[in-house]
């Protein structure tokens, strides 16, 4: 009985006639592509081939749960025929939580009915849905965080705390209720859901609320032709990967050689920074030196064609993760069965008081003899998936490998430096 209820309320199209502009923001997010994104059901392919008796709903529980719990899949390998409503993290998987058991792995239970639930004070009344207040959706309440964090965090089969967004935030200053922190909090909707006055439903007498984006932009990008504002969403990641570091480039003449430091760290994300899937993304530094406008230095260069991979015996710095399995030498592209995780992450700062010595900042130096440079140069590089990756899955996973050179390169625009000894100080910015 409850279950026909929920199932009333599935399909996110039948959202669309009152709630038109939510619905347009989240067909476009990665929440909606969570399950129909090729490189998910490639991945999941090769899951399938490699995960011995370990859990083949593994993958689904978080890409398509309501697949999974309506039975239309198991394991995944027959997404292509489920349908529409089934795929993604739809409407009621944020919805309609009644309570969370664990905080990793989707934990998330459902009730089941057809209540919406939220955070509106006095919902005007409408005859497709019941609505109710939680917590659990309720931006202004730590709750909500574990509502977002139950699916953002994942422990592998061999227990390995792999992807850690939730435990990052709730280890940072953002998550952390202290003394000097009192009302705490902001939490992942605060950040990723900007709030902008106007009603939330087409409903006559609607009032003017806070209604809040559900696009949800980060990191990845949707591959596919002819995904909802795919541009869109790819100019929304450029956006804050261009002010989510702050970077200093310092120059230093010594005598016989020159000092170049570069400084980062992470002043906008609530988490590590990459977070989440660290070990997939591909984000490096490239620098250049000119002394007499002839370039003398150079390191870290990885073009547009090339994989990180390939290139890493000339990198400067990169800050994605490597992960391990034991008995293995080469690193692996596995996560479900990896053992071990080495992370070179920038931290979300711990206290307001942290210093530039935290872990939400590192230092590099790099050392170019001769005499005094007249320019360096510098940037970092972020790609979503690395290139190695996308080429195993299409060489024996049948991914398209079309879709390869969709791929996009950032560059994150607070890091791209040009210190010149002619009108510059000794560092750029001037003050650290
Ligand atoms: C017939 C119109 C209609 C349809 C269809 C509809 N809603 Fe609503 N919904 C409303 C109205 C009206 C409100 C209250 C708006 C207000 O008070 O400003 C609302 C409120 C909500 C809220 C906030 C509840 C709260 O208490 O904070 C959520 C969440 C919600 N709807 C989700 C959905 C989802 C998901 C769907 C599709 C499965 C959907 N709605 C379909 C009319 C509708
Ligand atoms: C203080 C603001 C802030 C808070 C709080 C916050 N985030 Fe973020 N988050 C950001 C910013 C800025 C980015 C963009 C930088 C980036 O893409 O890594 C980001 C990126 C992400 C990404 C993509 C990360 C990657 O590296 O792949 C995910 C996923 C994410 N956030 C989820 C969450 C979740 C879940 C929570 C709560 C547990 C949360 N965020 C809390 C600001 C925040
Ligand atoms: C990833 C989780 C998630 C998904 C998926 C999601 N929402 Fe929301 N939604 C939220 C959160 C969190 C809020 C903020 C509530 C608050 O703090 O005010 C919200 C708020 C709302 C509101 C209240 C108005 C507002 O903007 O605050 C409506 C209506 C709504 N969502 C409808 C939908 C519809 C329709 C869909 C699917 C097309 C959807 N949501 C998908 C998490 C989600
Ligand atoms: C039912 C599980 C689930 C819940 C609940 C959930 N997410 Fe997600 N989220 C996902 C999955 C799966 C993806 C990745 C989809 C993909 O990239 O194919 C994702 C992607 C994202 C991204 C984009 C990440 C990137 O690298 O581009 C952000 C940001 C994000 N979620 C934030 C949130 C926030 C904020 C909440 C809570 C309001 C939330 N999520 C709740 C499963 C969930
Ligand atoms: C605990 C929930 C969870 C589980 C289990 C999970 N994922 Fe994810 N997946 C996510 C979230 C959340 C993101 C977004 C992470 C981020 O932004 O850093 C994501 C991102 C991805 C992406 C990147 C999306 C893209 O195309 O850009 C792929 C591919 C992916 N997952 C595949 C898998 C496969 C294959 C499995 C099973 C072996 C799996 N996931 C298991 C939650 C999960």
């Amino acid at each position: 009985m409850l279950q026909a209820e929920l199932e009333r309320v599935l399909d996110p199209e039948t959202c669309r006639g009152c709630h038109e502009a939510t619905t347009h923001e989240w067909e476009g997010s990665m929440h909606a592509y969570a399950s129909i994104d090729p490189v998910f059901r490639a991945m999941n392919r090769k899951y399938q081939a490699t995960r011995g008796d370990a859990d083949p709903s593994f993958c689904i529980q978080c890409h398509a749960p309501l697949a999974l719990r309506y039975e239309k899949s198991i394991d995944g390998l027959n997404l292509h025929d489920v349908a529409d409503e089934y795929q993604g993290v739809t409407c009621v998987s944020c919805h309609n939580v009644d309570s969370i058991t664990r905080l990793h792995n989707n934990g998330i239970v459902l009730r089941g009915d057809d209540t919406m639930l939220g955070a509106l004070e006095n919902p005007l009344a409408n005859d497709f849905h019941s609505q109710d207040y939680s917590t659990l959706t309720d931006r202004s309440q730590s709750d909500s965080s574990m509502s977002c964090g139950s699916c953002h965090d994942i422990v592998n089969h061999k227990d390995l705390h792999l992807e850690r967004t939730y435990a990052e935030w709730q280890e940072s200053l953002y998550g952390t209720i202290s003394t000097e922190n009192t009302q705490g909090l902001l939490n992942c909707g605060s950040c990723h859901m900007r709030g902008r006055n106007e009603v939330v439903s087409a409903m006559p007498k609607s009032p003017i609320r806070r209604r809040h984006d559900h696009s949800m932009p980060g990191i990845d990008v949707a591959l596919l032709e002819g995904f909802p504002r795919r541009e869109e969403q790819r100019e929304q990641i450029q956006r804050l990967l261009n002010t989510s570091l702050g970077a200093h480039l310092c120059v230093d003449a010594r005598a016989g050689f020159n000092e170049i430091s570069v400084t980062l760290e992470n002043i906008a994300a609530g988490h590590d920074f990459p977070s989440g899937a660290t070990f997939d993304r591909r984000i490096w530094l490239e620098i250049e030196a000119y002394r007499n406008n002839t370039l003398v230095f150079t390191k870290g260069q990885v073009a547009s064609n090339q994989s990180f991979e390939s290139q890493r015996e000339n990198s400067a710095w990169h800050l994605h993760a490597t992960l391990q399995e034991e008995e293995e030498e080469e690193d692996t592209h596995s996560f479900w069965s990896a053992d071990s995780i080495r992370e070179n992450s920038l931290e979300a700062p711990k206290s307001t008081a942290e210093s530039v010595d935290g872990a939400h900042a590192q230092e590099r130096l790099f050392v170019v003899p001769g005499g005094p440079l007249d320019r360096v140069e510098m940037r970092f590089k972020l790609r979503p998936i690395g290139l190695e990756i996308l080429r195993e899955l299409s060489e024996d996973y049948d991914l398209d490998e079309r879709l390869i050179a969709e791929m996009p390169t950032f560059t994150l625009g607070s890091t791209e430096l040009s210190w010149k000894s002619e009108t510059d100080r000794r560092c750029i910015p001037t003050t650290p």
